[in-house]
């Protein structure tokens, strides 16, 4: 048997994070500059069943009957197996790497449970559709964030921008959309690692001490996302800018931005960034910011000036 691989891409959030766990829109896009990987490879030498699991990034390399049921790489192979209704699997050899930034808010984690799923489903000769990489990617992002809203697994899924709006654990709301004119983003990374479970889970404590300031600034968040579509439909990217900004200011209101992020979103304006925000869980991790193509490199250096431990420059559309 050849041996099979796939990989998947990184991920932004651009607009609506946490507002989206509470069943907001939010606005999502992939980025392909980063990406994890999975290859698996037949391994008839082994003990029929035995699945080896190697994972140079995070220095992991054990038997699939050795690790928790919770850990996550487990949790995908064990997943896909189940689906496929297999008891019994061949004895194979499974190998993740990634360049994707870990807790950054760059979805890391899913990428991951989606190459693995997408790898091994095709070695054991079922491709699995998106619809249920994605539903099987979901309840790996489970144990990384608690109650994770699933716009992660089905944007990196995707691999397109997504409109993205949770009913419920079984049913969402996935739109992908025509972006008319595409636009520059410079991602950059404070090197603080913020794991997504610990700020959601702050969220939801502060939400539950203040319900309405909570639903009101959710709500206002869910205008601005609707507002991005529609630019973004219409070819008006430049009107981001300021959307990013409020966005941002509502973000730093539900307690999850830190001065790292102040830092790195302020001096992307004061390089001439046409807004900014941080994406994804916040406390640490990565800020994105707006800019044209021209001003891209420009930015780049002037957030890596300011502490910025790596940055990205990609682009929507
Ligand atoms: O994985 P991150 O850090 O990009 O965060 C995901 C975004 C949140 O809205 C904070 C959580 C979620 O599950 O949607």
């Amino acid at each position: 048997m050849p041996a099979i691989s796939a990989s998947a891409p990184g991920k932004i959030i651009l607009f609506g994070e946490h507002a989206v766990v509470y069943g907001r829109p939010a606005i999502a896009a992939p980025v392909s500059q980063v990406q994890a990987k999975a290859i698996v490879v037949a391994d008839p030498r082994r003990t029929p069943g035995s699945v080896h699991i190697q994972a140079p990034n995070i220095d992991l390399e054990a038997e699939l009957a050795d690790l928790p049921q919770d850990d996550p790489l487990a949790a995908a192979v064990v997943g896909v197996f189940t689906a496929l209704d297999l008891t019994r699997p061949p004895s194979l050899k499974l190998r993740v790497t990634s360049n994707i930034p870990v807790a950054a808010g760059l979805g890391s984690g899913a990428a991951v449970s989606v190459a693995i799923i997408r790898a091994l489903s095709a070695f054991l000769g079922h491709p699995l559709a998106n619809e249920h990489v994605s539903s099987l990617a979901y309840e790996v992002e489970k144990l990384h964030h608690g109650t994770p809203s699933g716009i992660d697994n089905t944007v990196i899924t995707y691999a397109l921008p997504v409109y993205f709006v949770r009913i419920d654990a079984q049913d969402n709301i996935i739109e992908t959309f025509n972006v008319s004119r595409p636009f520059t983003i410079v991602i950059a990374d404070t090197g603080i690692s913020s794991p997504t479970a610990i700020a959601v889970g702050d969220v939801r404590r502060a939400r539950e001490a203040d319900l309405n300031r909570f639903e009101n600034l959710f709500n206002e968040v869910a205008a601005i996302t609707q507002a991005t579509r529609k630019a973004i439909e219409n070819g008006h990217p430049d009107a981001l800018g300021p959307l990013m900004d409020e966005n941002h200011d509502l973000l730093r209101e539900m307690g999850v931005s830190s001065p790292e992020l102040e830092n790195l979103v302020n001096n992307a304006r004061t390089a001439g960034a046409l807004g900014a925000k941080l994406s994804g869980g916040g406390r640490g991790g990565n800020m994105i910011a707006l800019t044209t193509r021209v001003d891209a490199n420009h930015i780049a250096h002037a957030l890596q000036s300011a502490g910025a431990t790596r940055t990205i420059i990609t682009k929507v559309g």
